[in-house]
């Protein structure tokens, strides 16, 4: 099975390509590698995984690149929530469209399967939580827009005959993290290596769900071998951890003594915030293996 990842150079792409490589999965990645790292670059190389350069809004290319593809993971986008309040129309542009582009490329190119890496921010403010992959979507941010139209191209390709899964990630942690999902996780890293104590927002009480990549990865694994198509999944832990619990394990893991340094709340901060997965549990087995505390120690190795 060949199976071509799209953003593969990014934080989830070569994570992913890594492991699927590691569990004997033929890969190779396409990025624009505009936004990708040197880290994943490396890896990659290390990983002897072929990369070719592209861009997802170019049908034309994405026509060739995807012909040799049994499988495509289409995990390209801009991701960074903040950046699309001020350019909304480069979000709906590269993630939207870019989208589109992959889907009728992947019909065209006769790929078995697409699976287009969604977000939990297309769901907006929680209204009832856990999340399920049922509750509303009202995206608060062009972000969550474009990825949530994504969907929907996704969707309506099917009815021309493209079998697709989508997957809803939460908030995902691992070597090569942007800033932009985890971004409390890199924060509070970044100051513990410096010695100095988390800043947490309001009295830390705030939920989020965190995953580790190769969890997410092993969501995608069990995707392609169950076969399953047609499917939306969250996937996140499943958990709701508190923002100074995190704080806590972080201290730990640097023999930080004291407290954290709490500050006001931020305006507009989602307070609570995790994932439904029982639909992935019951369809595809999926269980999140790796804890948090697990996570933060695999993290450090890098
Ligand atoms: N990181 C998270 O916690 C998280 C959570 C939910 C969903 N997601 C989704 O997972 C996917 C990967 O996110 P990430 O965190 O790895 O982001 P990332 O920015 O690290 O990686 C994205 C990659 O896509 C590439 N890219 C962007 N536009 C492109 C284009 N037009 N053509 C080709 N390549 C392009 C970038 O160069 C980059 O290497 C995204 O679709 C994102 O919406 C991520």
């Amino acid at each position: 099975m060949e199976i071509l990842i799209t953003g593969g150079a990014g934080f989830i792409g070569h994570n992913l390509a890594i492991y699927l490589k590691n569990n004997g999965f033929s890969v190779k990645v396409l990025d624009s590698f505009e936004r990708s790292t040197d880290f994943a670059v490396r890896r990659l190389r290390e990983a002897d995984i072929p990369m070719v350069k592209a861009s997802i809004v170019d049908t034309e290319e994405m026509r060739v690149f995807l012909k040799e593809a049994d499988v495509v993971i289409h995990a390209a986008a801009y991701v960074d929530v903040a950046e699309s309040m001020e350019k909304p129309l480069i979000y709906l542009e590269n993630n939207t469209l870019g989208t589109a582009s992959v889907a009728k490329a992947s019909l065209e190119a006769g790929v078995d399967l697409l699976i287009y890496l969604s977000s939990a921010a297309v769901y907006g403010n929680p209204i009832k939580l856990p999340i399920d992959e049922n509750h509303p979507t009202r995206p608060i941010s062009p972000y969550g827009l474009s990825k949530l139209m994504g969907e929907e191209v996704v969707r309506f390709f099917s009815t021309y005959g493209l079998k697709q899964v989508v997957l809803r990630l939460f908030n995902v942690y691992g070597p090569g993290q942007n800033a932009a999902y985890a971004g409390v996780v890199t924060r509070f890293l970044e100051r513990a290596r410096s010695g100095l104590l988390p800043i947490v927002y309001g009295d830390g009480g705030q939920t989020r769900d965190f995953i580790y990549v190769d969890d997410v990865a092993e969501a995608v694994k069990l995707v392609l071998k169950t076969g399953c198509v047609d499917e939306i999944f969250n996937i996140g832990s499943g958990k709701p951890v508190k923002i100074r619990d995190l704080a806590a394990s972080i201290m730990r893991l640097f023999g930080l003594e004291g407290e954290p340094i709490y500050t006001s709340e931020r305006r507009g901060d989602i307070k609570h915030s995790y994932a439904d997965i029982s639909r992935a549990r019951t369809v595809i087995g999926f269980n999140p293996r790796v804890d948090l505390e697990h996570g933060l120690k695999k993290l450090l190795e890098y």
